[in-house]
């Protein structure tokens, strides 16, 4: 075999052709992955020929997914491949936001820096290119906003039709433009994620739709290419902390997997340990977490965040995810709207910036780090998963003191960054300055 699907049931693990088309174990029902052949893969080798792509201009090897294809490799033809150049983003320092979480020093990976401003486009170049192989014409997700703006690029790039599902009034405008800008057939649906989720599922089936959730397994694979990508910059010595906020559970999924084949494989001496943070008014895998037995996921019926990209009550998931933080010697944790809304804040003031979502994780190193569980001196990476700019709604009322909780609450803004209306008038300008 090269490549297969593999089911995730330890109880089951039946294996399927790569090219069908399956998003569940038709004997079990389980989370399928993509499995490949790892007989002759030298860890060495490969490190070296990666960093050698990087001075290369063909599509493949710059893009910072397929530099990594051989442990991608469930292509058989790569002609199929849709890329947008993703990936390639940066570890920035982030020395003001290490000091207010209690911490040495702490690293963002910054996924933001992708071609639709979120870490989305590292899954969607491999379902995008899995849908062009499959001969499918259209393709759909459901959506807090991300995924359907890096599936309408991709599949709009491919000559793919993108279908897009949304939750009305619950996805910021700055992702709602991406989608529309980019040509998908968008429909806000009056339902929450976890609904729409169920009824695109019934959609893709009776039409023939090519789903693009992270359900997935492809868009999984893609996702491991942010682990791979991070561990090469850091000339493969792992963190102690890989830290990443949790919504559908698809990336925690895809890290592990990542970070577990690396292992294997030689490429790296450890595993660092995953941890997820939740929303606390989303916050399912928390509390999964936190229960005695680790058996099964009470969804939550009404999730409620301003971080509207973790707004997920029913992870799909989290089966998972679950094993693999448990494989990492990992945690989850949950935040309040009022620390995601600082800590971004402070992300903002490193120069850096990010989505309410992504700045969960430094909330949670805070979190993590009063509790004792993360050490002062820990080596540590936060993953931003998506770009300042797609929700610009949220920083202009935090900095002028407008910004409400989903209970109506006011929040504090603690380090608002307030602008002055001023006349056209020197003096008083010079003045305000001399202050
Ligand atoms: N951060 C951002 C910015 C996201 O958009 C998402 C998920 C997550 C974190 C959580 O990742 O689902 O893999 O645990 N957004 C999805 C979407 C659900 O539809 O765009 P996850």
């Amino acid at each position: 075999m090269s490549s297969e699907l593999i089911c995730f049931n330890p109880a089951c693990r039946s294996r399927y052709a790569i090219t069908d088309v399956l998003y569940n174990c038709p004997r079990c029902g389980g989370l399928l992955e993509a499995d490949f052949d790892r007989a002759g893969i030298d860890a060495a080798a490969l490190k070296s020929l990666w960093r050698s792509r990087r001075t290369l201009n063909s599509k493949l090897d710059q893009s910072g997914v397929w530099r990594y294809r051989e442990l991608i490799p469930f292509l058989d033809d790569t002609s199929c491949v849709v890329s947008l150049r993703e990936g390639n983003t940066p570890l920035l320092d982030g020395p003001r936001a290490a000091s207010y979480a209690g911490v040495d020093r702490i690293v963002f990976k910054h996924q933001g820096f992708n071609p639709t401003g979120s870490f989305k486009d590292n899954g969607m170049t491999c379902g995008a290119s899995q849908a062009v192989r499959l001969g499918m014409r259209r393709v759909a997700c459901v959506s807090t906003g991300n995924t359907s703006a890096s599936m309408a690029a991709y599949a709009s790039a491919a000559g793919l039709q993108p279908i897009i599902f949304i939750p009305h009034g619950n996805i910021s405008y700055g992702k709602l433009a991406q989608a529309l800008e980019y040509g998908a057939r968008t429909f806000q649906v009056e339902a929450n994620f976890d609904q729409i989720l169920a009824l695109v599922r019934v959609l893709a089936e009776r039409l023939g739709i090519y789903l693009l959730n992270s359900i997935n397994p492809f868009r999984i694979e893609g996702q491991k290419s942010i682990i791979f990508e991070m561990m090469d910059q850091r000339d493969w010595n792992p963190p102690d902390w890989i830290v990443l906020p949790g919504g559908n559970l698809g990336n925690t999924s895809a890290f592990g997997k990542a970070l577990r084949e690396l292992h294997s494989l030689g490429f790296i001496n450890r595993m660092p340990r995953l941890a997820v943070i939740q929303a606390s008014g989303a916050s399912p895998f928390f509390e999964l977490w936190q229960a005695a037995d680790h058996t099964r996921l009470s969804a939550v019926g009404h999730p409620e965040t301003l971080a509207t990209a973790i707004k997920i009550g029913d992870p799909v998931s989290w089966p998972k995810a679950l094993h693999e933080v448990e494989r990492t010697r990992g945690t989850v944790e949950k935040v309040t709207e009022q620390e995601i809304a600082d800590a971004k804040a402070q992300i903002g003031r490193c120069g850096i910036g990010c989505e309410p979502a992504s700045a969960a994780t430094l909330a949670g190193v805070c979190k993590l780090r009063a509790a004792g569980v993360i050490a002062p001196d820990a080596d540590i990476v936060a993953v931003l998963t998506g770009n300042v700019l797609k929700d610009p709604d949220y920083i202009y009322r935090y900095h002028t003191k407008q910004l409400d909780a989903p209970d109506g609450t006011r929040l504090n803004s603690t380090f608002a960054n307030q602008p002055v209306v001023v006349a056209n008038d020197p003096d008083r300008i010079a003045t305000l300055l001399e202050d």
